[in-house]
């Protein structure tokens, strides 16, 4: 982790920046947003609407900015809640979040598990959590609206948790787009501009400070707490603070960011139970287990990695394995891997003393290609022999920190 790494997220904005953002997103999209059929006359509008003949361009967007959106305001709110009228009590801070269906894979429930449970109850007052359902499938809608009312009506009722959704004739068609980007994403990006303006407005003047995050994060516990106390060290006028890295562009002041990732295990080994020591320096919440348990978790040296650091899994009993897997980096954090390092099994433990295995019979089992190792078949070379300790050393210097952010161990049959 080095804090002039990538830095293109706005997360945490003055409520009064918002507005000057969906301006800029509808200019990303080179399309007007005003798409409600009674409020464009123009010829302009006609283009949009039917988005067939000419491409409207950046030009027509700059002659005709998109000042309908405003007016759109107080009826749209209201129908665009699902659970209660739109919230009218402003609060400290709006965590915004757009969500779409996903095949297969949901995180939405996860991630707002983990925002109340890393909030302290009475702060719950302070925040909204705004849940955009962005897609247009109704039985996607209908089922999820019915299961956060379910699982949160606490939190709804105290307005905390706010569920929205919009519709198609809010969005202009996604058709003819003539675009900056030269990729096949274009249309998924552009229905995502278009959806970030929507959250953005709709939250704009809910709350103090407003915080975009993705649907598939987890945070540290007391969140608010610390974003509120950093806010209050702030001694010069700011725009945006970045906590993160999340994907959305935007070029602000760069700050600490360590406090969302995707932080879900993605191989789940049996990993047997085991004691992990470590020379490297440990940040307080990532601690070595937190790189073995099943549960989310990583973790995250605070030095950088030096040639001979180690970081060790000694089994409580020495254990017949198959196949390891080891991941390094995280996503927000992609170059904090190790990228020399060799994993190493122990038959034998000698000792440990002062937090420092001494492990010996070592086989040498691999070397990390991109901060990665995968070995399978391990019985066919160790055939009956067991494991005691699994090492990963560092082989050379490098100028970053460390995350693990998963050892996964499949013991054989
Ligand atoms: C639209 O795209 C075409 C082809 O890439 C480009 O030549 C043209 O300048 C673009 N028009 C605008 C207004 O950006
Ligand atoms: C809630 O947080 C506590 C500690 O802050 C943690 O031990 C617990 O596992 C968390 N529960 C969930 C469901 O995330
Ligand atoms: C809409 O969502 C439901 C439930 O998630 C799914 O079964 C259905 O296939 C979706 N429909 C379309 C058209 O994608
Ligand atoms: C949410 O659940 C309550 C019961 O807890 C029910 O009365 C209400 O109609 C539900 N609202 C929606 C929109 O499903
Ligand atoms: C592991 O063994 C299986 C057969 O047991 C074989 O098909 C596979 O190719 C082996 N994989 C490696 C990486 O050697």
């Amino acid at each position: 982790m080095r804090c002039f790494r990538r830095h293109y997220a706005v997360c945490l904005i003055s409520a009064l920046s918002v507005f000057s953002l969906v301006i800029q997103f509808m200019v990303l999209l080179q399309r007007s947003p005003c798409t409600v059929n009674r409020l464009c006359t123009t010829e302009f509008s006609d283009k949009i609407q039917h988005g067939t003949s000419n491409k409207v361009t950046y030009k027509d967007y700059l002659d005709r900015p998109s000042s309908d959106l405003t007016s759109l305001q107080n009826e749209w709110k209201v129908d665009a809640t699902l659970f209660h009228k739109f919230p009218k009590e402003k609060r400290f801070l709006t965590l915004g979040i757009p969500t779409i269906r996903r095949v297969g894979d949901e995180y939405i429930m996860d991630t707002i598990k983990s925002l109340v449970n890393n909030t302290r109850p009475k702060e719950l007052k302070d925040i909204y959590i705004v849940i955009f359902l962005a897609d247009f499938n109704e039985t996607w809608i209908d089922d999820i609206s019915k299961r956060l009312n379910k699982s949160y009506p606490q939190l709804i009722s105290l307005e905390t948790l706010v569920v929205i959704r919009s519709w198609k004739s809010f969005h202009p068609s996604l058709e003819n787009l003539n675009h900056t980007y030269n990729d096949k994403y274009e249309k998924w990006r552009s229905k995502q501009n278009v959806d970030y303006a929507f959250i953005f407005l709709y939250c704009q003047h809910l709350s103090t400070y407003y915080m975009q995050m993705e649907d598939d994060v987890y945070t540290i516990s007391n969140y608010p707490k610390v974003i509120k106390e950093y806010i209050s060290t702030m001694t010069f006028p700011w725009t945006c603070l970045e906590f993160s890295e999340l994907g959305f562009t935007g070029k602000v002041q760069p700050l600490k960011d360590r406090f969302f990732d995707n932080l879900e295990k993605t191989y789940k080994g049996d990993n047997p139970p085991a004691k992990l020591y470590t020379n490297l320096v440990v940040q307080s919440s990532f601690t070595p287990e937190s790189a073995y348990i099943l549960e989310p978790g990583y973790f995250w040296s605070q030095s950088n990695g030096k040639r001979g650091d180690w970081f060790t899994v000694v089994f409580d009993d020495p254990q017949r394995v198959e196949k390891i897997i080891i991941d390094t980096g995280s996503r927000e954090h992609p170059t904090d891997k190790i990228e020399h390092g060799k994993l190493q099994a122990s038959l034998s433990l000698l000792s440990i003393e002062q937090s420092q295995p001494k492990c010996t019979n070592d086989i040498d089992l691999g070397y990390l290609s991109g901060g990665f190792l995968k070995v399978d078949n391990l019985t066919s070379i160790l055939r009956s022999f067991r494991i005691h300790c699994l090492s990963l050393i560092l082989t050379a210097n490098q100028d970053w920190w460390i995350i693990i952010k998963e050892i996964a161990v499949f013991v054989a049959d």
